[in-house]
């Protein structure tokens, strides 16, 4: 394979050329796509004005490159394996060839239902096959998918839906997760009492949960597919046409919608992943993520997909039916390269060996990390028990806005070490700077992550807003874009992410901003101010820790903390459930009435040793309260 970097050296070279000559670099690995017209310029952009494309006027069409282009070579290839939630139900292997016609009939069923080049098509739907359609089906005809993690509730599915005016919902009557199979049609129905663009709703049957099926808007995805046939020619698209949206938490109240286009996106996500996992031809590769995230899009499809590998799907979760699921599929398909997130493994960790010893694990090369800082104990427990001693661990540092792996070893190439990405792949020029946005050059230095230069995966715009794509990413820092993460550079030059610096809490390698927590909090009747922090949790990373103040009358403490918490699943979702909720009479605040959330996070830290100087603050005596009253 043309840009597989084979040892350390290659990567090492391949690093220098694509600094020196960066449209020489990038153009070497686009050549192996298949494109209907080349592009003029490989890339432009003014990172003052938030702005990067690349593969200027290039037309082609990802799904060509994901279908068409490996029809004739692997077309009998397994492109999706599916694992279902129960292990009793049979499993679904898709090849290339059936991956297309399902992905050409589904482009049909759209068409036929009035999506059009650049219709926003919001996807809501459990791990099956048909989410993984209808994401290529959407970019087969050049509508904009853009995925809602089934787990959110049905006010942050309207939100999203409002957002980007999606015309269409794709969804199923429920899913299986565990032992339980929620309802998902109905919460599509919810959200759609306070929308007002939404035309369809196309439904697959998956639990036979009873839904209702409103006239002249729902339809079921088995009833459409069968009025279509497999033959659809895809969509002409440019390079710089939007691909898909993806909402994700920031340091304010409401998510934003970062955007991918298709040209940059499908170079970098198939380059990345070739070369981070060292994919070879016969390879299984399994990502557990789900594709509402980032890690789904870029490598349970797109990556994946792009350079013909076989990837799996799973629907369920780690501890169904036991603690050793995920080592039993690893058995099962003979999974070679396993990608997962720090939480997961500690969880698991937490069962103990036993749910180990019964596996083999002897086809797995590779083990990766994602979304997290991984604490040193998960990796050596990953590392010895999950990959025998024998198995590199790229721990991959990236986000939703950079579209794919920005720092992580290559695997068997770059020597690691417990808790570094180590260093950026080709393409890839982080730079560290301090508060004042001086540059930090040279080794055993700390401060904040830049990046100075373009790469192709770059986030575009974010939905609707390009200002605030502007303020959010590029302004912190002239001339560079910002990530939110500290970071170290140590002495042999390895990158160490040191986590978020802004009001964004990590929990289980999701990202939730503190104000959408708290405009959440806020709407109980009860609650008359908030303030939220992250504290270190043992399984999840970071945990939720709440400070509200309530008007308490006509209800115990107890009864409030439980509808606080209630009333966040509901308006966010479970996830974004605070793990405790402190009821105080106060928030510490600076004179100018800024909550000082130093002190919170302290307190939550159970780390009140060196609180500094609390004299300032506008109410001094609040700290002792919240101090005393602390969980
Ligand atoms: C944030 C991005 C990118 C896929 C999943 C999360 C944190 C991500 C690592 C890592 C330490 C990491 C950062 C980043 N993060 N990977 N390997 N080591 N921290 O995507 O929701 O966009 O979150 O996750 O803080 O900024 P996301």
């Amino acid at each position: 394979m043309l840009s597989k970097v084979e040892n350390l050296s290659e990567y090492f070279l391949a690093y220098e050329k694509s600094v020196a000559n960066t449209d020489t670099f990038w153009e070497r690995v686009a050549n192996q796509f298949y494109w209907r017209k080349r592009w003029d310029k490989v890339v432009e952009s003014d990172f003052e004005k938030g702005k990067a494309e690349w593969f200027i006027n290039g037309k082609l069409n990802i799904t060509e490159n994901i279908l068409e282009r490996h029809l004739f070579t692997i077309g009998d290839k397994p492109a999706i394996i599916w694992e279902p939630n129960n292990p009793k139900e049979d499993n679904i292997t898709l090849t290339y060839k059936q991956l297309h016609q399902k992905v050409c009939e589904f482009a049909n069923v759209l068409l036929n239902n009035n999506i059009q080049k650049g219709d926003r098509v919001i996807i809501y739907m459990p791990m099956i096959p048909e989410a993984a359609i209808a994401m290529l089906a959407c970019a087969r005809i050049g509508a904009v998918h853009s995925v809602v993690f089934a787990g959110f509730s049905s006010s942050a599915l309207a939100d999203r839906i409002i957002d980007c005016e999606a015309k269409m919902v794709l969804t199923s009557d429920g899913n299986f997760r565990g032992a339980k199979s929620i309802g998902v049609k109905s919460v599509v129905d919810e959200a759609l009492e306070k929308t007002t663009t939404v035309e369809k709703v196309i439904v697959v049957e998956r639990t036979k949960t009873p839904v209702t099926m409103k006239a002249d808007r729902d339809l079921w995805w088995h009833n459409e597919v069968a009025k279509v046939d497999a033959n659809n020619k895809a969509e002409e698209m440019d390079s710089e046409d939007m691909l898909f949206i993806l909402y994700t938490s920031g340091s304010t109240g409401q998510p934003k919608g970062v955007v991918h286009t298709t040209g940059g996106y499908m170079v970098y996500t198939q380059y990345s992943f070739q070369n981070v996992f060292q994919y070879n031809t016969d390879d299984v590769y399994w990502c557990t993520a789900d594709v509402g995230w980032i890690t789904g899009h870029s490598y349970i499809v797109y990556g994946p997909l792009l350079t013909g590998a076989t990837t799996i799907m799973f629907e369920g979760v780690p501890t169904y039916p036991d603690a050793g699921r995920f080592w039993e599929i690893v058995d099962k398909y003979k999974v070679n390269q396993f990608y997962t997130a720090p939480t997961a493994i500690r969880a698991l960790q937490a069962y103990g060996l036993e749910a180990v010893t019964p596996y083999k694990l002897d086809s797995l090369k590779v083990l990766g990390t994602v979304g997290e800082p991984i604490n040193e104990e998960a990796w050596h427990w990953y590392h010895d028990h999950i990959g025998k001693g024998k198995c590199p661990i790229v721990d991959t540092w990236w986000q939703t806005e950079t579209g794919g792996i920005m720092i992580s070893p290559l695997a068997g190439l770059t020597p690691t070490k417990p808790g570094y990405a180590t260093l950026p792949l080709p393409g890839i020029r982080p730079v560290i700077v301090d508060p004042d946005g001086n540059i930090l050059k040279g080794n055993g230095v700390q401060g904040n992550l830049c990046i100075s230069h373009p790469w192709p995966s770059m986030i575009r715009t974010t939905y609707g807003d390009h200002e605030r794509c502007i303020n959010t990413y590029f302004s912190t820092y002239k001339g560079m874009y910002f990530t939110g993460d500290g970071v170290k550079r140590d002495e042999d030059g390895y990158y160490r992410i040191l986590g978020r610096v802004d009001d964004v809490i990590n929990v289980s390698g999701h990202r939730m901003g503190t104000a959408e927590v708290e405009n959440a909090i806020n709407e109980h009747p009860k609650v008359i101010e908030s303030a939220v922090v992250g504290f270190p949790h043992n399984i999840k990373g970071q945990g939720i820790y709440a400070y509200v103040i309530c008007d308490m009358e006509g209800r115990t403490e107890a009864n409030l903390k439980e509808e606080i918490r209630a009333t966040v699943s509901k308006i966010i979702g479970p996830i974004a459930k605070p793990d405790q909720v402190q009821i105080v009479s106060g928030l510490p605040k600076t004179r100018s009435g800024k909550i000082m959330r130093r002190i919170l996070r302290k307190v939550a830290e159970k780390d009140t040793s060196n609180l500094g100087d609390t004299s300032t603050l506008l109410n001094p005596e609040v700290v002792d309260e919240i101090i005393k009253g602390a969980q």
